[in-house]
């Protein structure tokens, strides 16, 4: 299939293809709807196997971010940029400086930050060269924290759903990844009385786990037959498959990856199986708020985001009931209600608006 037929058949708006002579830099913006507003999302560095992987990968990324920021209830349409390769091996500053510099080229049409590869400091580089960068040492910084906390609220919620309470103390479970987000989630879950099952291909991230809150180290490929109350995806995508999901026997699937169903009929095998899947874009959409809130006219509230962050919760339990009540699975719902809100805005967007 042509590019042109792959934009049609997922939505997008624009795809811009990046090459910087002095760097060597290649990347790709994509800019997938803009119906609610500027489109935010991540940068990431990736090296990429081929450039058919890193267009199938931004194009994949933006629709999610599309998604997740609709149904965060943000004015924010939905964008990602990949950087597939440069010259100098290590980030440097010329390579942040020639991105934010790209992305300035839109004119606000995307927004960036951070996202696997690229940090928070890295931006501050590329903010230099653009005002179309969030995620700000100075303002809402590494998204980590807050996006742990709405996997915790949308935990309560699945935990709800599964088993009737909320409750955490004494539950066994099992995080995939002791990264940013895993580590902040355990740190909480333990807190809270859980019995923690971790695992991570880095060892020594284990062991700080083991160290810290007497959790139980798993191999990597181990944690699917655990036999634990909660499976939690911190770590990569496409964990929820043919292969995986009959080994699970969890009640409830919750965490920060993205796209954690390798593909859509993968939320159906996990109903058939009576595990609670909570759809991964609302569970992990406290990052995306965190780094909206700089775009307020105010400017950054930490407070104002906590509270943001917070109702995840509800929109996860609004989900489950929505999902019961129209006889349809959790991630439909999810989709749903991010479709649905994209159609009212698109109406109350045909208003025109004189520029000032
Ligand atoms: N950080 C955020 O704010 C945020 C927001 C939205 C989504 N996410 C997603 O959540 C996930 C975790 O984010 P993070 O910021 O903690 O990333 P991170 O890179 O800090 O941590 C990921 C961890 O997973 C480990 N890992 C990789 N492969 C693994 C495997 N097969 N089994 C077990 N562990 C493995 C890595 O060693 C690493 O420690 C990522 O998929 C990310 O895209 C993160």
């Amino acid at each position: 299939m042509g590019i042109f037929d792959k934009m049609a058949e997922m939505g997008h708006e624009q795809l811009v293809f990046c090459y910087d002579k002095a760097t060597g830099l290649r990347m790709i913006i994509g800019v997938h709807d803009t119906t609610l507003g500027p489109a935010l999302g991540g940068c990431r560095m990736w090296p990429y196997q081929s450039e058919e992987a890193a267009i199938e990968d931004v194009m994949r990324l933006s629709r999610g971010m599309t998604y997740k920021n609709s149904a965060m209830g943000l004015r924010l349409g939905g964008g990602k940029t990949v950087v597939l390769e440069h010259k100098h091996g290590e980030k440097n500053e010329m390579i942040m400086r020639a991105i934010g510099r790209f992305v300035d080229t839109l004119g606000g049409r995307y927004i960036t930050a951070e996202d696997v590869g690229t940090s928070v400091p890295d931006m501050a580089i590329a903010a230099e060269e653009s005002r179309f960068v969030a995620g700000l040492p100075e303002a809402s910084g590494d998204p980590s924290g807050a996006t742990a906390m709405g996997v915790y609220v949308s935990l309560k919620a699945a935990l709800q759903e599964a088993f009737g309470s909320e409750e955490i103390a004494g539950k066994r479970i099992a995080v995939q990844g002791m990264g940013h987000v895993g580590m902040i989630l355990c740190d909480q879950l333990h807190k809270d009385g859980a019995k923690l099952f971790v695992s991570d291909i880095d060892q020594a991230k284990v062991a700080e786990a083991v160290e810290r809150w007497g959790a139980t180290a798993v191999e990597p490929d181990a944690i699917y037959d655990l036999d634990c109350d909660v499976y939690m995806p911190c770590a990569l995508g496409a964990t929820l498959n043919d292969d995986t999901i009959p080994r699970l026997k969890v009640k409830a699937v919750v965490g920060s990856a993205n796209n954690q169903l390798k593909e859509p009929r993968h939320g159906k095998m996990l109903h058939d199986r009576g595990i609670v899947y909570a759809p991964d874009f609302v569970a992990n959409g406290g990052g995306v708020i965190n780094v909206a809130e700089e775009l307020h006219p105010d400017g950054y509230h930490a407070e104002r985001a906590r509270k943001r962050v917070n109702q995840i919760g509800d929109r996860m339990r609004d989900i489950f009931r929505i999902a019961r009540e129209q006889g349809i699975l959790p991630h439909e719902a999810a989709d749903h209600m991010a479709e649905e809100r994209i159609a009212q805005m698109a109406a109350v967007n045909r208003m025109f608006v004189p520029r000032r």
